[in-house]
């Protein structure tokens, strides 16, 4: 008897939380919305054909949003010159709008670059799981030989460090992909922004699961992914984008993903550029070029730093000659240390160098 009403209370509950009417963030794509996918409003069709690019093992999806004109033009100022001069076809997918204006400049975008795709589905953040499908899938399609690139345009990518990695792995892959790897806790807190109520996601954990800002995938799993993120079998079809794809799609393809070279949200130490593929999150517009400008300076720095060891010499100007940041002579560690406390009000662009002005005072001092 005391059983029976335990299960009676149970199914009410079941019953109220399947029927609770969800938040419209709380969004589940369906069937007819996955279908989408299958038209594009603007084509590349033979962009991964085009001779120029027949060495290149690699395709760059930039993931931009239609209003991002500033962002691109930034990205095609800064990383993707390299990109270009190593022969390697990129692409930025977008999503549609209904606003004719912004669809009419976007066509003259294209028309200047030729490196837009645009998809049907409209193009919103909470359609973000829509665009990596339509990506993975337009690749694999598309682009099946080569590996992915997938990247926010607020990343700034090393293109040599990705091509060294993805030499070095060619004989090793078994269904692997390459990110920064994370975890997640679902939210149950009907305010929170990612809140997902039980009778969506039943777990408290969603699968180990990929940054969204980038990931790296092979061609052998370019094929696996697609058909998995398709499948009426892979659900629930999350807007959660980064969850979705590299954690639920994944896993049901039995698909593993690995940490590898992938970096955020800041630009932190003269190593970042040494062996690092992509740094995420790095701002957008005026902090994005900031962070740009940054990287450099540092990468710089860093091949420097592998051939000299710079010591202070006495009235020494050593960081002038070697081409480092100083725009004063320094001439004893007293100043330097005076120095060092003068920058302590600066900003965040110049603390790195601060980094590197601390490390030489403590070896100069230890000498
Ligand atoms: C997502 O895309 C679908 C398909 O184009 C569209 O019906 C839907 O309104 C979009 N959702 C949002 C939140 O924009
Ligand atoms: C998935 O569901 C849609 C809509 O119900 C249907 O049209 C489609 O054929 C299904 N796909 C598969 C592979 O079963």
């Amino acid at each position: 008897m005391f059983n029976r009403i335990l299960i009676l209370i149970w199914l009410i509950i079941r019953i109220q939380q399947n029927s609770a009417v969800l938040p419209s963030y709380v969004h589940v794509h369906t069937p007819a919305e996955i279908m989408e996918i299958n038209y594009v409003v603007l084509h590349q069709l033979s962009l991964c054909e085009d001779s120029q690019y027949a060495a290149s093992q690699l395709f760059i999806a930039i993931k931009s949003a239609v209003n991002n004109l500033n962002q691109r033009q930034l990205v095609r100022q800064t990383w993707l010159p390299e990109v270009i001069r190593y022969r390697i076809p990129y692409v930025f997918m977008l999503g549609s709008t209904n606003d004719e204006e912004l669809l009419e400049k976007l066509l003259a975008e294209n028309r200047n670059y030729h490196d837009l795709i645009i998809g049907k589905f409209v193009d919103d953040y909470y359609n973000l799981t829509l665009k990596s499908i339509f990506t993975v899938t337009w690749a694999s399609v598309h682009c099946s030989s080569r590996w992915l690139l997938y990247v926010d345009d607020d990343a700034i990518i090393n293109i040599r460090n990705i091509i060294r990695f993805y030499n070095n792995k060619k004989d090793v892959l078994n269904l692997n992909i390459f990110c920064k790897k994370g975890v997640r806790q679902v939210h149950r807190e009907i305010q929170s922004k990612w809140y997902i109520p039980q009778s969506v996601w039943l777990e408290e954990r969603f699968p180990e699961f990929c940054y969204g800002w980038s990931y790296l995938i092979p061609s052998d799993v370019l094929s696996v992914l697609s058909s998995a993120l398709i499948s009426n079998t892979t659900t629930p079809k999350l807007w959660l984008e980064d969850v979705f794809v590299t954690g639920i799609a994944t896993k049901a393809a039995n698909i593993k993903i690995v940490s590898a070279g992938f970096v955020c949200c800041q630009v932190r130490s003269t190593r970042l550029f040494k062996e690092n593929m992509v740094l995420g999150q790095m701002g957008k517009d005026k902090e994005f070029l900031e962070s740009w400008k940054a990287v450099q300076k540092k990468s710089a720095l860093a091949k420097k730093s592998e051939s000299h060891h710079p010591v202070i010499r006495s009235g020494g100007s050593i960081f002038q000659k070697k081409g480092l940041l100083m725009s004063r002579p320094i001439e004893n560690h007293a100043r330097l240390r005076n120095f060092i406390q003068s920058m302590n009000g600066m900003n965040s662009r110049n603390r790195a160098y601060f980094w590197i002005l601390k490390k030489v005072a403590l070896k100069s001092r230890s000498v």
